[in-house]
């Protein structure tokens, strides 16, 4: 049954988010581009030329404005910024401040991330988040970026620092005990050292007026199957909730949902659902309203912004379905008065997957050889919801339909 919804609240942000590494191209100076191109190979596919879109992101603008978006996500790269330590290139700054111009020329809200998984080669020699310097070399990067910030009203210092402490955790040479049998470990000492580095973040950017911080969260909708209530907790509280707890104090929190997380006496459950996705995610999209309303209670009355949600599906009119139940069910989150101030959808293009280029996520589909952006019926429909601040949803079926 749709939500009987009409629309969304006045001033309600309608977007679609990328991050640096995964689009930009030539990002040779992180540590994400030394491992995609390790020997012997870790990854199967490199992110080489991404989406061409350290050039060409004018056209993503252009596109993101004449879809009747408002608001774009996008990364600031910190190894172009300062590919050697305490060494900033004033020209990298000036190419985010000319991005983050275009947006508000084109009368796009932009929300800019500050880390988005990448760091620079110097950071992860020095022993990266798990380094007793990470907090003021990070603090010491954003002040840097000040100048290109001008006019930004969303800031997400790190993204989905849970995300980021399990990476840490593999690549240690230390052993990690994970919360469950089955379950991804995570570094205690990564997960300090992102809390000081997005602290000591937030406190660099309260120089600037009107702006928002805060960090985004991979929500993994940790849920008991079978009475393991208990060992669910732990879990939760490993991935996602002392997370959370860490923005609290913050002017916003950034929920991203994907999917979920099933937990039984023994540990992980393997997802055994008959859809999923080409991430081998659970088709689940009641994962965001779930992950909202956990967020919500878990921060008190810390707005939200959706900063990631979506699908990959190389069939269009799944992404469709996907993200209208999505939006049904986070309105029904919303008109149970939690605080959502925005929707930014996952992703604005086919770009690259941490490792492969298999799974597609976008509303806009890039071609790898000639760079040339195709949007696709997704992202039409995507546009009309925006346009119409969600009242289409109320008519999905005929309208969805309508637009396959
Ligand atoms: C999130 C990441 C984003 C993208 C999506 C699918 O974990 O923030 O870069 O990879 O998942």
């Amino acid at each position: 049954m749709p939500h009987p919804l009409t629309s969304f609240p006045t001033g309600f942000l309608w977007g679609a988010a990328t991050a640096a590494h995964q689009t930009e191209g030539n990002n040779v100076n992180t540590d994400s581009w030394m491992a995609e191109n390790a020997v012997p190979p870790r990854f199967a596919e490199r992110s080489g030329d991404a989406c061409d879109s350290y050039h060409r992101w004018p056209d993503d603008l252009d596109i993101v404005r004449d879809l009747g978006l408002g608001a774009y996500r996008f990364s600031i790269e910190w190894a172009r910024v300062e590919p050697e330590p305490g060494h900033f290139s004033q020209a990298e700054i000036a190419h985010y401040s000319r991005m983050v111009q275009g947006c508000l020329e084109r009368g796009i809200t932009p929300v800019v991330t500050l880390h988005h998984f990448s760091s620079p080669r110097w950071f992860r020699r020095d022993g990266a988040w798990t380094s007793a310097s990470a907090a003021d070399r990070f603090a010491r990067y954003v002040e840097a970026v000040l100048p290109a910030l001008d006019g930004v009203h969303w800031i997400c210092t790190i993204n989905e620092p849970n995300m980021v402490a399990m990476a840490e955790a593999r690549l240690s040479a230390e052993q990690h005990v994970p919360a469950a049998p089955g379950v991804p470990a995570l570094s205690d000492e990564a997960f300090e050292g992102l809390a000081s580095a997005h602290r000591a973040a937030r406190e660099v950017l309260a120089a600037l007026p009107g702006v928002r911080s805060g960090w985004t969260v991979a929500n993994q909708n940790v849920t008991a199957v079978d009475g393991a209530d208990e060992l669910a907790d732990r879990v939760r509280n490993s991935v996602d909730d002392r997370f959370l707890d860490v923005g609290r104090s913050d002017d916003f929190i950034g929920v991203q949902a994907y999917s979920r997380m099933l937990i039984g006496p023994d540990g992980l459950r393997k997802a055994t659902a008959s859809r999923q996705t080409q991430m081998g995610w659970e088709f689940y999209p009641a994962a965001l309203a779930e992950a909202v309303r956990h967020t919500a209670a878990r921060v008190g009355d810390v707005p939200i912004l959706v900063t990631e949600n979506g699908i990959a599906t190389p069939d269009d009119s799944e992404r469709i379905e996907y993200t209208q139940l999505a939006l049904e069910g986070l309105r029904a989150a919303m008109e149970d008065g939690i605080d959502v101030r925005g929707y930014l959808h996952w992703s604005l293009l086919d770009n690259y997957e941490w490792g492969s280029w298999d799974a597609t996520f976008g509303l806009v589909a890039v071609d790898r050889t000639d760079f040339r952006r195709t949007v696709k019926s997704s992202g039409r429909w995507y546009g009309q919801v925006a346009q119409t601040n969600g009242a289409i949803l109320s008519e999905s079926d005929q309208t969805a339909g309508a637009l396959r």
